[in-house]
């Protein structure tokens, strides 16, 4: 090839014509994890390869891929013509500090209150931060933007900057004030809030789904929208050093057009939906694999028909973080099993230093190629915290599970799991040898577990397109209808209580209470009349007498 950039040029030139316009997209996740990132960088990716202009923002690239060349203070990576992704140290640094570990199982309260104080560290540090200040500052033109719809909320200001409209895109099922924002029914009766139980509820659960949702917990509503976002404002102006920064909620309420959230009604709990509102669960699978290295695809053909079982806790709960009491009965369970394990360990030195062996069975290893493990033909169980990425990718392998959930979305995604029938919910505080035992023994001899799996993966991509297809057409709809107005719901204006009705029920009970009451007083009245007609009579008798 002597024009390599020639021949790209027409390829490029060949999408755009093929799909349509070009448009520049901005999307926003400088406060990221790599739940989040692994959904937004494969749409990045398919929104570049379609043509467009896209400017990224996300910080975990950079962990993945060397920086190339420096803008100032800000790194560009630039991986083709029209994908440029901007990062900085500092919001990588405050990425890998998330402070999440297996005792936050303790206590969800612990992180619910840290998440106001947590919030505004994350916007300070955007605010300061010199790759902000430069969009601020430029004079380039968007035609949309889209954003994490978690802790990402103090980049809304560029939605103002750059007047256009912008997109939620949620990694796991929604929180109360996205709903609330985007104005789609809470279901507060059946659909739990991410810290909830499940949807069939009694009324203490229904009553506890609606205290957490509305005021308290991950989801409380109030707390999110009458306590943070202010909080952020501040922040603003005081590291903006601007007083006259329009609101946070009001560039929400006025700029937001939809709301594309990670989950699928096949797998998650249902959730009615307004038009604005469109569920993507999924996007980040069927794309190529990754080969696996050598000594691994041994380890793994090796396993012959027992098979092997896939271990990790996900991205932020590192396996070497494991309490020890924990790690121990784990590599007993494995020991006495025929099966092969892979686990993901971080720090291989870490298992030096304690005391127990490593069975033969087991294989560490520090970064685990989760969907290409899953793929695998002798893959036979997952044993994981239950993340939605995860439960996804086991699902979409058809692999039963075991979700040992620890906080955030992972205790109902693990319940809706078992609820469905191909996996098992443990609780860390009563685990035992004999429980884990036996939960894997189950997984492995019932072939009901396996049987329902297939069944729900059959489910999950039974659908008329596919999930990425979804996002990208739903994506170019709202550039295309300039932020799609008329999906916007009237109740969108309304405050909660106007949207339950309470004030019309209001107006019922003062009104049958009114009526009850001047009813009462008639029959009273009545009744005065009839004794007075007696005393009237009795009188005139006693006269004629
Ligand atoms: C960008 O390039 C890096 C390194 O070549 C690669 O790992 C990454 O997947 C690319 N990203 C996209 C979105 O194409
Ligand atoms: C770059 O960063 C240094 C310190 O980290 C800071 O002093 C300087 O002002 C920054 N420059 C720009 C252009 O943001
Ligand atoms: C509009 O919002 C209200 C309140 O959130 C909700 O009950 C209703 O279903 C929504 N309607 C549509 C069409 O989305
Ligand atoms: C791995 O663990 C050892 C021992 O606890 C520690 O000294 C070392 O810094 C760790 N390495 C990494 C990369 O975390």
């Amino acid at each position: 090839m002597f024009f390599p950039g020639i021949a790209e040029c027409i390829l490029l030139v060949l999408t755009i014509i093929c799909s349509g316009a070009a448009h520049n997209i901005l999307v926003l996740t400088p406060i990221t994890t790599p739940s989040h990132s692994n959904v937004f960088e494969p749409l990045v990716a398919q929104l570049a390869d379609r043509g467009h202009f896209v400017t990224y923002t996300g910080t975990d690239y950079c962990h993945q891929t060397n920086p190339t060349n420096r803008v100032g203070n800000q790194t560009t990576i630039a991986n083709s013509s029209n994908l440029r992704l901007l990062t900085s140290p500092n919001l990588v640094r405050l990425n890998s500090q998330h402070e999440i570990d297996f005792n936050d199982r303790d206590s969800p309260f612990r992180l619910l209150f840290r998440m106001p104080g947590t919030l505004e560290k994350y916007c300070k540090a955007i605010y300061e931060d010199p790759v902000f200040h430069w969009l601020m500052n430029s004079k380039e033109r968007y035609d949309l933007i889209i954003l994490d719809g978690f802790s990402n909320d103090c980049t809304l200001l560029l939605a103002e900057v750059f007047d256009v409209p912008f997109i939620y895109l949620n990694c796991f099922p929604p929180t109360p004030w996205l709903l609330y924002a985007i104005g789609s029914p809470l279901a507060m009766d059946h659909f739990p809030n991410p810290s909830g139980t499940r949807d069939k509820m009694d009324l203490w659960q229904r009553t506890f789904n609606v205290v957490t949702q509305v005021v308290t917990g991950l989801g409380g509503l109030f707390i999110y929208n009458w306590h943070i976002l202010p909080t952020i404002d501040r922040v603003a102006s005081r590291v903006l050093g601007k007083h006259n920064l329009t609101p946070i909620l009001d560039i929400q309420s006025r700029r937001l057009s939809l709301l594309m959230t990670n989950t699928h009604f096949s797998i998650n709990f249902q959730l009615p939906t307004s038009p604005a509102v469109v569920e993507v669960g999924g996007l980040h699978l069927g794309g190529k694999l990754k080969r696996l290295p050598k000594d691994l695809v041994s380890f793994l053909d090796g396993s012959g028909d027992a098979g092997f079982i896939i271990v990790s806790f996900g991205s932020m709960l590192r396996g070497d973080g494991l309490p020890k009491d924990f790690r121990r009965l784990f590599l007993s369970v494995f020991a006495r099993l025929p099966q092969r394990v892979v686990w993901k360990w971080e720090n291989q030195s870490k298992l030096g230093e304690s005391e127990e062996l490593i069975p033969s069975n087991v294989k560490t290893i520090s970064w685990l190629p989760q969907k290409e493990l899953l793929s695998h033909r002798n893959a036979r169980l997952f044993i994981s915290h239950g993340g939605l990425l995860s439960k996804q990718e086991t699902i979409f392998n058809g692999v039963p599970a075991i979700f040992l959930p620890v906080w955030a979305d992972q205790p109902i995604n693990a319940q809706k799991a078992e609820d469905d029938g191909y996996a098992i919910r443990l609780c860390w505080d009563e685990l035992t040898e004999e429980i884990l035992y036996n939960a894997i023994q189950a997984i492995l001899t019932n072939p009901r577990y396996a049987k329902r799996m297939q069944q729900v993966s059959a489910l999950m991509q039974d659908q008329i397109d596919k999930p990425m297809g979804r996002a990208i057409y739903w994506i170019e709809y709202v550039i295309r209808h300039q932020g799609a107005p008329h999906l916007r719901n009237a109740s969108r204006d309304l405050m909660l209580p106007q949207r339950a009705l309470l004030d019309v029920m209001c107006i019922f009970f003062i009104f049958t209470f009114s009526m009850i009451y001047v009813i009462y007083r008639l029959c009273l009245f009545c009744s005065a009349l009839y004794r007075w007609k007696d005393m009237m009579i009795g009188l005139l008798h006693k006269k004629d007498d």
